[in-house]
């Protein structure tokens, strides 16, 4: 007997994989769909540590924001946030001083719907069903006024992220404009797949996941995800392989060196 899955929003399309569903079962979530874990594990066939890669983004997600608060940050803007998981910002975020702010943007519906239950009743947090590409949409929404003051520094958070805007979107203009709306003593956090290493397994799953015809994925270079951050200024050690990036412990990195070049990460401050 089909068990009835009450947590599906109806606008789900359940017969083409979502990076939201996919990235949740490859990260042992149980909010993914059959579509979701075909894929995955045909990615995991031609790049074996994909799992791997997944904790690893998760965990520098939690370094980043410790980083922020440390530098003063009291508010978070999560866009293309995922479906909630361990560690979710505000909880990291809420862990160094309860008084922190969270805004959780994604346009997958299971994403929205279930960061809506998770934080019901947590009125320093707001969740928002949007797309990244209509920064206005995002940028003058009620929940983002009530969350959020723009007028103080604010942690711009896109991990695992902008290698799903297409080229054509234009994602450094985007990115431009979130950029501008922040006040001085911001900072912008970003991983995003990279093309520019010797990664066979990351490229093929790249492939993979296109060919099914849902979010389609771009890696990019060095200079091409250097150029997002714009004018701000890249905190120690820069943009690095996104396990290097200031690792606290051994779950943070690979002991497969290409795996921690599957992807850039960088955390950069508003002058
Ligand atoms: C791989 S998950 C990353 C989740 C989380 N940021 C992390 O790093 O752990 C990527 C998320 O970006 C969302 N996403 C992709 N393109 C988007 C867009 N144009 N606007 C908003 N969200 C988007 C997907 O729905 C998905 O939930």
């Amino acid at each position: 007997m089909p068990v009835e899955q009450n947590w599906v929003p109806q606008s789900v399309d359940v017969s083409v994989p979502s990076a939201a569903r996919l990235y949740d079962y490859m990260l042992g979530g149980a909010h993914n769909f059959a579509v979701d874990r075909l894929m995955g594990d045909k990615i995991e066939l031609v790049m074996p540590h994909a799992r791997s890669a997944a904790r690893i983004n998760r965990s520098f997600l939690g370094r980043a924001v410790r980083f922020m608060v440390e530098q003063g940050v009291r508010q978070f803007l999560d866009i293309g946030s995922g479906i909630p998981t361990v560690s979710n910002v505000h909880e990291v975020a809420q862990a160094e001083d309860p008084e922190c702010r969270v805004l959780y943007v994604d346009r997958d519906p299971v994403a929205v719907a279930h960061s809506e239950l998770i934080l019901a009743g947590d009125d320093r947090t707001g969740v928002l069903q949007a797309d990244m590409r209509d920064p206005e949409s995002i940028l003058d929404s009620p929940v983002a006024r009530r969350v959020l003051d723009f007028d103080e520094p604010i942690g711009l958070l896109m991990l695992f992220m902008v290698h799903w805007v297409p080229t054509e979107a234009d994602p450094w203009g985007l990115l431009k404009h979130y950029r501008e709306a922040l006040a001085s003593g911001s900072y912008l956090a970003i991983t995003h797949f990279a093309n520019d290493h010797d990664n066979e397994g990351a490229k093929a799953a790249a492939e993979r996941m296109n060919q099914a015809g849902g979010d389609q994925v771009v890696q990019r270079g060095r200079d091409e995800i250097l150029a997002l951050f714009g004018d701000f200024e890249l905190a120690e050690p820069g943009l690095v392989g996104f396990a290097e990036w200031r690792p606290a412990g051994p779950g943070d990195i690979s002991v497969d060196p290409s795996l921690n070049r599957v992807a850039y990460a960088g955390v950069a401050r508003k002058p």
